[in-house]
């Protein structure tokens, strides 16, 4: 964990920049009105934040939409048989799972109670994708009572789980099998997911990934419908994704010289990266589109194979840029010299990923949103830990006690993987669209806290 060391605060220097000049990491109806404050969807964030409290997630739902209609339209662009499966472990919520049906894209799920709740919105069973390494056997039994269209397999006892299940009922399960294409993604070491040492998957040494693929064609209760990677989590670099595609048409080949096989899915997980500071710069879902459509197309074409159905698992491009968290400043402590701690209502339970994985975020202050950044400050959480910390000596405008400060690109495992850590209440999530806003998620209570204390 990164705590911030006592190096003088002028080391990052004010960089002058307003809420106008932070466009990329911002939703995209973000915008500053007359009176200096940031809007989402014409909605005045000083004045919400104010009215039902901080802190709390703002997302834009036009920005959501807009993100998944661009993977349809650009994957669709290069080949017609596609599918979009939002990533539901970035955030989930039931109006979320409506949403990515409206757009008509398929849904990851993770775990039991992402299935719980999909379906509790009503979700296409037919359209969910089931995950994980190891899926417990009563989430298995969840999978087929609910009829999920997929199970992505991770190891042969699952395998095995899924066939004596499925033959109990009297059922067919479709699965795609996971293979890990031993390409080291550039990214952090810990969503670093399709290199050969790693706990997802079938790896593609020692035959594994040929003997997982025979095993699901000769097992009673198993459809073998085709194969799926995950190479890692906020990518930039969009030749790791190439790379791994080759590597996939080759076993595909082998599947078919070797077993006699054609994989009608190949699925090539999420990964593309977004900008959480002013000057990233990830590729844009058109140009990933292109590589992973035209790449999969190509390779299938060099080998004289039939193009699978193209599928992609997209979390944290669709949904990171359109949410934004407000704060209240409670404390601010100068230590002349050394730096100036901001210290916001919230803080690791609502955003881990600084702590986690030195993750970068930007932060303005909402109220003063036209104004420059002209100081250095350490945005630091209300939390019994010095780790506690949501942004290290960034810039940011003077901040004085009860200014509304926003963190933005915060839509994506931020409140799905937050925490009740010193009993703190979850925030909750507010969806703005044309000038209007509704919780979607509401704050928790202490009476939640109490809900699961049974004495
Ligand atoms: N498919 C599978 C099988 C995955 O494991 C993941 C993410 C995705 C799709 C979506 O990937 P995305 O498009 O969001 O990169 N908590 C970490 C990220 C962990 C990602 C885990 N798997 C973070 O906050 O950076």
């Amino acid at each position: 964990m990164k705590s911030p060391t006592a190096t003088p605060a002028q080391a990052v220097q004010a960089d002058y920049k307003t809420a106008a000049d932070l466009a990329a990491v911002l939703p995209l109806t973000a915008a500053v009105s007359d009176a200096g404050h940031l809007t989402i969807a014409g909605i005045d964030m000083v004045t919400l934040a104010r009215e039902v409290g901080t802190a709390v997630y703002v997302m834009d739902v036009l920005h959501i939409r807009t993100q998944l209609q661009d993977y349809r339209r650009w994957m669709s662009y290069h080949w017609d048989d596609i599918d979009v499966i939002y990533a539901g472990k970035a955030f989930l919520s039931r109006s979320m799972a409506r949403l990515v049906a409206d757009c008509d894209c398929s849904l990851d799920v993770s775990s039991g109670g992402e299935l719980a709740i999909a379906l509790a919105a009503g979700f296409p069973a037919a359209r969910i994708y089931s995950h994980g390494n190891n899926k417990t056997t009563t989430e298995l039994i969840e999978c087929l009572d609910a009829g999920v269209g997929h199970i992505v397999v991770d190891s042969f006892e699952e395998l095995q789980r899924i066939s004596d299940l499925a033959s109990e009922r009297d059922q067919q399960q479709a699965v795609l099998l996971r293979v890990t294409p031993g390409i080291e993604a550039d990214t952090h070491d810990y969503i670093r997911t399709g290199a050969e040492d790693s706990k997802f998957g079938f790896g593609l040494n020692q035959g594994l990934a040929l003997s997982a693929v025979k095993r699901a064609l000769e097992l009673p209760g198993i459809i073998y419908d085709g194969l799926h990677m995950h190479i890692g989590s906020q990518i930039y670099a969009l030749n790791s994704f190439a790379a791994a595609i080759e590597v996939m048409a080759d076993f595909m080949l082998h599947i078919r010289e070797e077993l006699g096989a054609d994989t009608a899915i190949l699925n090539t997980g999420g990964g593309l990266g977004v900008a959480y500071g002013v000057p990233d710069d990830p590729a844009s879902i058109k140009d990933y589109g292109k590589v992973v459509v035209d790449g999969i197309k190509e390779a299938c074409e060099l080998r004289g194979l039939k193009t699978p159905r193209i599928a992609v698992e997209p979390g944290r491009s669709v949904v990171a840029n359109a949410g934004v968290t407000l704060y209240t400043v409670g404390t601010i402590k100068e230590i002349p010299g050394i730096r100036t701690y901001v210290s916001v209502d919230g803080g690791m339970t609502d955003n881990i990923r600084t702590s986690l994985y030195q993750a970068h975020y930007e932060a303005f202050i909402a109220n003063k949103a036209d104004q420059p950044r002209t100081v250095t400050a350490t945005i630091a959480g209300k939390h019994c830990e010095s780790g506690d910390i949501v942004v290290s000596d960034g810039p940011l405008q003077p901040a004085r006690v009860g200014d509304i400060l926003c963190v933005p690109a915060t839509g994506a495992y931020c409140q799905s993987m937050s925490s009740n850590y010193n009993k703190q209440v979850r925030p909750g999530v507010i969806w703005v669209e044309n000038e209007t806003w509704r919780w979607v998620v509401r704050r928790e209570t202490y009476d939640d806290l109490l809900s699961c204390d049974v004495g």
